[in-house]
């Protein structure tokens, strides 16, 4: 994607969205239910933090339906940091910041200490559960009164183990359909970064830092909103739900 004419970073977007939808087909539909409770809860100018923003999807979908609106995108990830610094360079409405949720220390590197909305998408289950819970604390301290945090992502109910077998039997014979239909799986779309001249060097880096991420599962949905009380803030449920996948929403 990328030639001697420059890099196609609009390309590059839509390949990761079609990654990582070959995972999660009703992915733009937790996206959009995101974007409704920020506009019913916080209105449609807000701050927002796009928490481990990766090429900046929440971001992106924000602007497009907010113009007013601004993003902090942060993340570690040198690879996916590139793409989204080519997407949004010269957008003043956009700033983004490599950090590590893990180092007690990131909100430092912010440009601002007070959000309207702290917003994540399927990121958080690379955290254990004490880090998360102790990340959880920083974000109830970044959030304003009455502003919001949304966590969508794979999140596990224990107590229903023949119902998970179940939808996670359906959901890998999808992501098989989708593997033959021509889907790249996540090791394959790395595998195309680490060959374009542009992403080699940091996608190189990414693998150093991460290795070769395995994927998590997040504890229930309740979990999640107890926790969200216990730091901080006042109410806390679902809003959205799929047979995998949760939209946990908090209001300070
Ligand atoms: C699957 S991607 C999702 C990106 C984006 N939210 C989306 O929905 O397209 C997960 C992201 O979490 C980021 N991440 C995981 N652990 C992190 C940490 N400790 N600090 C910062 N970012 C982290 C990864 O670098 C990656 O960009």
């Amino acid at each position: 994607m990328t030639t001697s004419t420059g890099t196609d970073w609009a390309a590059w977007q839509e390949s990761w969205d079609r990654q990582q939808e070959s995972y999660m087909p009703d992915r733009e539909d937790r996206f959009r239910i995101m974007l409704d409770m920020v506009e019913a809860l916080v209105g449609t100018a807000p701050r927002v933090l796009d928490l481990a923003c990766g090429t900046g999807s929440i971001t992106g979908r924000l602007l497009t339906r907010f113009p007013a609106a601004t993003s902090t995108g942060v993340d570690l990830d040198p690879a996916l940091l590139t793409i989204a610094r080519g997407t949004f360079g010269g957008d003043e409405r956009v700033h983004l910041v490599e950090a590590d949720l893990k180092d007690p220390d990131w909100r430092a590197k912010l440009p601002y200490d007070s959000y309207d909305a702290v917003l994540t998408a399927t990121a958080l289950h690379w955290l254990h559960s004490e880090p998360l819970a102790a990340l959880y604390g920083q974000v109830a301290e970044l959030v304003r009164d009455g502003g919001v945090f949304m966590n969508a992502d794979h999140m596990i109910d224990d107590s229903t183990p023949r119902i998970n077998a179940a939808e996670r039997a359906q959901r890998h014979a999808r992501m098989d359909q989708a593997r033959r239909a021509g889907a790249l799986d996540w090791a394959e779309w790395w595998q195309v970064a680490a060959e374009d001249p542009v992403l080699a060097e940091p996608t190189a880096r990414r693998f150093e830092i991460y290795g070769e991420h395995a994927d998590g599962d997040m504890p229930a949905p309740v979990w999640h909103a107890d926790v969200l009380r216990e730091k901080g803030f006042g109410e806390a449920r679902p809003v959205w739900c799929s047979p995998s996948d949760t939209l946990l929403l908090a209001v300070k």
